[in-house]
């Protein structure tokens, strides 16, 4: 089982090359704050907010995942090369249908060198 490593504010850190290093290594959930139950939801999860992670052979972004809490909603896998290592930032849009009350978001990217990162959670409220 490979180390989770966890979104930390980059604010806070000194060093310009932690910076980099956890920034391009963390996802970032991007969605609305509720959504309506029963309809379409689009999220849309995006390594790194200022740099891009490599996408060498050897060094890319395998994959990265959606949870809602400890529940796996939907993954997507990526080749190496899959964005020519043009500097770009690896981001995929799911597309879920929200039940109950609440979702509790939160995505996971895996690095073939640097493990698994989590994102900060995210709560949608569900509307009825
Ligand atoms: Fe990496």
């Amino acid at each position: 089982m490979p180390k989770i490593n966890r979104y930390v504010d980059i604010d806070t850190i000194e060093r310009e090359s932690k910076k980099d290093y956890i920034d391009r290594h963390s996802p970032f959930i991007h969605c609305e704050d509720s959504a309506k139950e029963g309809e379409m939801f689009s999220v849309t999860v995006k390594m790194g907010n200022e740099y891009s992670h490599p996408d060498d052979f050897d060094h890319y972004i395998a994959n990265m995942a959606l949870y809602n809490g400890e529940t796996l909603l939907a993954r997507a896998d990526f080749v190496p090369g899959a964005l020519a290592n043009m500097k770009a930032h690896a981001t995929v849009t799911f597309n879920i249908i929200p039940m109950g009350n609440k979702l509790n978001l939160v995505a996971h990217a895996y690095c073939t060198k640097h493990g698994i990162w989590e994102s900060t959670p995210k709560e949608v409220k569900i509307e009825k």
